[in-house]
């Protein structure tokens, strides 16, 4: 039998992370672990209850109060926060324009590692985040690294809420991208940043076919060697 390995997919926002990732999951029948969702399942419930993102003793009450779930469906992978379905709430503005100061708090960070090291513990995974190959799976044996231009990347973001319906403006896309990008790279605990030993794959003009396509490649070679 092939070994179960653990492939860590990091890079800024809109780069194609969770797509990619998710289809690499399906093809290996490996579990998809989106860190993001995490963050933002947080931020929604610290939100809901009014806590104030800045607060970082507040915010670690919210998370130990707060049983995240990943699970999978046939409609795709839902997130539940004890019990609640906030898959869709969870994409909102208010938690996409906040999540990035949740984040930045090094308690909060300490705990989701804790669990996602949990999640991740037998291999047979892809995550997707910013810190995976640099600190949550330092020793996962393929890492990669996504990029792609802020323009390419809004454009993404733009045609991805043009077709569900919801209000898009470009321009301003561009900026909330931009300025998550600063406060994620910029960050003292474990900053955005590509792993010494990941591999950079510039997505601007690939489709995704081609991402997946080239990851699985690497895959393979790893699992055979
Ligand atoms: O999908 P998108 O790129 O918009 O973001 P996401 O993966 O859902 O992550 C949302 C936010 O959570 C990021 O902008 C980071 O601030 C934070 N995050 C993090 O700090 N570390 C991770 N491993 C994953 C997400
Ligand atoms: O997870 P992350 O924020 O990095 O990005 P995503 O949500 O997977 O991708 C953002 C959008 O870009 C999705 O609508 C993808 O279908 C699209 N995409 C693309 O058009 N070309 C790629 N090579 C990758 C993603």
């Amino acid at each position: 039998m092939e070994k179960k390995i653990s492939i860590a997919i990091d890079g800024p926002a809109a780069a194609g992370k969770s797509t990619v990732a998710k289809r690499l999951a399906e093809a290996l029948s490996y579990v998809y672990i989106d860190t993001g969702a995490m963050y933002r399942a947080l931020t929604y419930c610290a939100l809901q209850r009014g806590v104030d993102v800045h607060n970082e003793k507040q915010l670690m009450n919210v998370l130990h109060d707060t049983y995240i779930e990943l699970k999978p469906s046939p409609i795709g992978q839902l997130v539940l926060a004890n019990g609640e379905d906030v898959t869709e709430a969870i994409r909102k503005n208010d938690v996409t324009n906040n999540v990035s100061y949740v984040a930045k708090h090094p308690a909060v960070r300490e705990e989701m590692v804790k669990r996602q090291r949990e999640l991740g513990q037998h291999g047979g995974v892809v995550m997707d985040g910013r810190d995976i190959g640099t600190h949550v799976l330092p020793h996962a044996e393929v890492k990669i690294f996504l990029l792609a231009s802020v323009e390419e990347r809004a454009k993404r973001r733009h045609e991805e809420n043009v077709a569900r319906g919801i209000p898009s403006n470009l321009e301003q896309l561009k900026e909330e991208i931009a300025q998550r990008d600063r406060i994620d790279s910029e960050r003292s605990v474990a900053p955005l940043k590509k792993a010494e030993d990941a591999i950079e794959i510039d997505t601007t003009s690939l489709s995704i076919d081609e991402v997946v396509d080239r990851i699985m490649r690497i895959v393979q070679e790893r699992v055979k060697g």
